[in-house]
């Protein structure tokens, strides 16, 4: 709505010499259709009272012929009513710059991380989040004008190799991780740590000592320490890329930990020599935080030797800052590395990182349990695997479907949908939780719910011939829909300024909902309806299948050609 704003801002510019910007508001329908409180927030400079103030700016505004009322309430509150004909007259114009994604040429780059999930364990729900979060992310940064690049940080550094081997020795073998893969190397994992920790109760160490055994093996080179590394990473990794392909959530780049370890090391003693770190008597070095209000130092190398995640994460700054420049940073990681973020920056401050980092953390999943109680969702648990939720949420897909004959694309269409929509369905700070029912909702807050609604509008367009619409159509019945579109560039360009997706999801359903509303009320190809309604009613719906297309497209999410 710039013709209005800049409209505003020249009269204001005019009567009172002041430049401001203006910010409209939607006020309930039967005030108007646009409202602002600018002449409240220029009483001081203006030296007037606020209700003089939008005198003197209304009186202005009707003598323009955008309006077609314009009213004061309250204290100062300028109501705006524009004709329906001249918004979607707004709308056409600025289709093309606005609603296609072209973006508004920020021309920066920014490198956005996820899932980042760790080798030797199933990929869990937290994982899940963060390449949804991730994805939904890139894809706003892209359509503002970023350059994005997308990196898997995997965990795949001191995953303790030793246990995974000595464990697989003892409680395992090459049947069940032919027949379970991943999740066998994660039960191993968890029965071994189980094991180790009654062997040190009783006094014993054998099982300990062969997995410091195994270690040392794989360090020195040994060929068959190497052949179990290679094997069980191979594993992990199939499954990771699996998983990653199924959500539709690609990287361009797969830079583990295990890439940055020898790095770090370098960096921690040059660190060292030139006095930003400090090496302790035991051979440890830390970078002390005092001065960001910290009393616990990051620690960025142990005493015998080796790398820590953070210094993993060290070397990944420089790395990126030295490769690709960006002038932003985002990590999409889980809420419990809060703190250990918060630290990591100012470390990254205190060595002179310029690049702006940004922490994208996201509440947990949570699930009603068997007993009734709600509680976080984890593979841990045996409740999830990755994979079966997808197949399962598969299956669901199929059961809301009303069309007989579906394609398995579509299927896979909708049952994402119902799963990366629901990631948004609040601000992402805020646990959600996880209901199949409410997942798949037809009549609520779901990717289903929006994907049909889009579904029926291109059936209607598919349906009939759109030709060119008569200029001189009122769109009065369309007023609703077209305010809402109206609001869409404005919605995109904030929930990218803010990395918060769940603006568009929020954007998608009240235009979904407010479609909804439309079509009780208003016959758009069939009924009683003349040729010149029809076709500008079919024009409209272009658009709005063009935006329910595009702001899907933003959260990851495809349209599918039935339901
Ligand atoms: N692999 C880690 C985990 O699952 C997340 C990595 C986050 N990224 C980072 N640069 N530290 O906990």
């Amino acid at each position: 709505m710039n013709e209005i704003t800049n409209t505003i801002q020249q009269i204001i510019k005019h009567l009172f010499d002041i430049e401001v910007g203006i910010q409209l508001s939607r006020p309930d329908a039967q005030f108007g259709d646009y409202a602002t409180n600018i002449a409240m927030q220029l009483t001081k400079k203006v030296g007037k009272n606020p209700r003089e103030i939008a005198e003197l700016i209304a009186d202005k505004l009707r003598e323009t012929d955008i309006f077609t009322e314009v009213t004061i309430a309250g204290p100062g509150f300028i109501n705006l009513r524009v004709s329906a004909k001249s918004l979607a007259k707004s709308l056409d114009d600025n289709w093309s710059e606005n609603y296609g994604g072209n973006g508004d040429g920020e021309s920066k780059t920014a490198v956005v991380e996820y899932p980042s999930a760790n080798m030797a364990k199933p990929f869990s729900v937290g994982h899940l989040r963060s390449g949804n979060q991730g994805w939904a992310v890139k894809r706003l940064l892209e359509t503002t004008g970023w350059k994005v690049i997308t990196d898997n940080h995997l965990g795949d550094y001191g995953t303790p190799f030793g246990i995974w081997v000595a464990g697989y020795l003892k409680f395992s073998d090459d049947e069940a991780l032919a027949r379970d893969g991943v999740y066998e190397l994660g039960r191993v994992y968890v029965q071994t740590k189980k094991a180790l920790k009654e062997e040190k109760e009783r006094g014993e160490s054998g099982l300990a000592d062969l997995a410091q055994e195994w270690l040392i093996k794989l360090e020195q080179g040994d060929a068959t320490a190497k052949m179990y590394s290679e094997k069980f990473n191979k594993i992990s990794l199939e499954h990771i890329h699996d998983i990653m392909n199924r959500l539709k959530i690609p990287t361009d780049y797969e830079l583990g930990e295990a890439f940055f370890a020898p790095m770090g090391k370098e960096i921690a003693a040059k660190l060292v020599e030139n006095g930003v770190a400090v090496k302790n008597d035991d051979n440890s070095i830390i970078v002390s935080l005092d001065e960001y209000g910290f009393d616990v130092p990051m620690l960025i190398q142990k005493s015998n030797g080796t790398a820590l995640y953070a210094t993993n994460d060290l070397a990944t700054l420089y790395y990126r800052e030295e490769n690709w420049h960006p002038d932003k940073v985002v990590y999409c990681v889980g809420s419990e590395q809060q703190f250990y973020f918060t630290q990591l920056f100012a470390m990254a401050e205190k060595i002179g990182i310029k690049t702006e980092l940004y922490h994208l953390w996201f509440g947990a999943i949570d699930q009603i349990n068997d007993d009734g109680t709600r509680g976080k969702m984890s593979s841990r648990k045996g409740v999830v695997s990755l994979e079966e939720l997808l197949d399962t949420a598969e299956a669901k897909a199929r059961e809301v479907v009303k069309s007989g004959d579906i394609s398995d694309d579509d299927i896979k269409k909708i049952s994402l949908g119902a799963i990366k929509f629901s990631d948004f369905a609040a601000d992402r700070r805020t646990n959600i939780l996880f209901d199949w029912n409410s997942i798949f909702a037809l009549t609520g807050f779901s990717g289903p719910y929006i994907q049909y609604a889009a579904v029926r509008v291109n059936k209607i367009l598919n349906d009939n011939t759109v030709v060119d619409y008569d200029e001189n159509y009122d769109f009065e019945s369309e007023k609703s829909v077209i305010l809402k579109l109206l609001q869409y560039p404005e919605v995109v360009r904030t929930a990218a300024r803010d990395l918060e997706p769940h603006k568009v999801a929020m954007f998608l359903y009240e235009l979904a909902k407010e479609l909804n509303r439309y079509y009780e009320n208003t016959p758009v190809a069939i009924g009683d309806v003349t040729e010149i309604e029809k076709q500008a009613r079919l024009n409209l719906l272009q658009k709005v299948s063009q935006i329910f297309i595009n702001g899907l497209d933003l959260l990851g999410i495809e349209v599918p050609s039935k339901m």
